[in-house]
């Protein structure tokens, strides 16, 4: 019988869940939608990085399913998250240039600023949604501009990169995922069209200078990896502030310290990331061919994910894995993956989240959570682990 996690209280708790499979499974079958065929899931941190650094899974549909219909993937599906090497590197290899540490230093003080107004739109109020208020808006702004989009339409990024990582059961939602996709692609069309006319100096305009060039990058890959940095922009770092901030919140005495010492906030980063990351899963990976794998017998074109969430907290490597302390010392965790598909982002989110957090903890020190733990609703997606809401008192 496999394992089934799509319910409401494993997303509202599932690190207990994910402690009881690991001392028994630490690569398991697992039935995360019903009505669809079973996956594989690295539980244990040594499951989780071998099958992330193992060539044999492959991250491209195309590549073991010869039959699959284009029709039936998403535009994002030609981006670096979803391809596999030869052309995974090239694909990096252009958005790479955008991330050079000179163009985080200088976004370094574009971050400030962000926050800062942030800080201004909050202050005088009594109560907020954390989250909506603040932990939203900044990164969307960051990554905008990164891109050269104007951070005006950010609402309707959200919404259509929601549906991409939402999970829904309901055969409806999968006609209104296509719409929205048509809607994004319309969308993206006629900024194109605006940024071929007037080319600048960001992303965008890089990007479109690649796919003129011709062999470098096809109109396709150019949505692909346009989409790609819209969503992960808009669904991860949010979440690093906003699952961090709970996790002060929640952890007084860890609070108290980080207030008492701000130059402990790298180290806090690194462990909200590992405590409680935004991405909780790894993006979908296949069976290359068939093999024996953590002793188990996989066929060729299983699905397999990989417990980002849950290898973080295993005992194997980290000492008392449920208690959140912002001075461990090493910690390994894979909130960011591991292997060829590393996150690209990695040294500008955490530059956010460090940011963001200081800021905040700066010009509101006595802010507090405004809800009980019980009553905070986590959303209900495989990829991403993050509230809908953070209601927290100013003052
Ligand atoms: C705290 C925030 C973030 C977290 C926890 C995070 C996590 C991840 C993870 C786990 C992967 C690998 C997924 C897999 O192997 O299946 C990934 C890939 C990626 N991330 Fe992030 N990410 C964050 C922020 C960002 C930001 C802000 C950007 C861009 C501005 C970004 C861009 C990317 C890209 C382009 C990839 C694909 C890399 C590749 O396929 O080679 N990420 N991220």
């Amino acid at each position: 019988m496999s394992i089934s996690l799509n319910n409401k209280a494993f997303h509202q708790s599932p690190y207990e869940t994910y402690k009881e499979i690991r001392s028994h499974d630490e690569f398991a079958k697992v039935k995360l939608v019903s009505g669809l065929a079973d996956s594989w899931v690295a539980f244990s941190y040594e499951a989780a990085e071998a099958v992330l650094k193992d060539n044999r899974f492959v991250k491209n549909p195309r590549n073991v399913f010869p039959d699959l219909h284009e029709s039936e993937l998403l535009p994002i599906s030609y981006s670096m998250l979803f391809v596999d090497p030869p052309d995974h590197k090239r694909l990096r290899g252009l958005v790479q240039r955008a991330f050079t540490p000179k163009m985080i230093q200088r976004l370094q003080t574009r971050i400030e600023k962000i926050a800062q107004e942030q800080v201004e739109e909050i202050k005088g109020k009594d109560r907020v949604d954390l989250i909506a208020h603040y932990a939203f808006p900044i990164p969307i702004i960051v990554i905008c501009e990164l891109l050269g989009v104007p951070a005006e339409d950010r609402l309707d990024f959200q919404r259509w990169s929601n549906t991409m990582v939402e999970l829904n059961e309901d055969p409806a939602f999968s006609q209104q995922v296509q719409e929205q996709m048509i809607e994004f692609q319309q969308y993206i069309e006629q900024l194109l069209v605006e940024k071929r006319r007037q080319p600048e100096e960001d992303l965008l305009s890089e990007l479109i200078r690649a796919e003129e060039d011709g062999e470098r990058l096809s109109i396709q890959e150019l949505y692909g990896a346009i989409m790609l940095m819209i969503v992960a922009g808009h669904e991860t770092t949010v979440n690093l502030i906003a699952n961090g901030m709970l996790a002060l919140f929640t952890n007084p005495e860890q609070m108290t310290k980080l207030k008492g010492d701000l130059t402990l906030i790298d180290g806090a980063i690194e462990e909200i990331l590992r405590y409680n990351g935004p991405v909780e899963f790894s993006t979908d990976r296949y069976a290359s061919e068939s093999f024996t794998f953590m002793g188990k017998q996989l066929q060729k074109g299983d699905h397999v994910l990989v417990s980002l969430a849950s290898a973080d907290h295993d005992s194997a490597v980290f000492t008392e894995p449920e208690s959140f302390d912002i001075t461990r010392e090493k910690s390994p965790h894979l909130a960011f993956g591991k292997g060829i598909h590393y996150c690209l982002g990695a040294p500008l989110a955490r530059l956010e989240g460090k940011i963001a957090i200081q800021t905040l903890l700066q010009a509101f020190p006595n802010m507090s959570l405004d809800a009980s733990l019980s009553d905070l609703e986590w959303r209900q997606s495989f990829v991403i682990r993050g509230l809908k809401e953070l209601p927290v008192k100013v003052l």
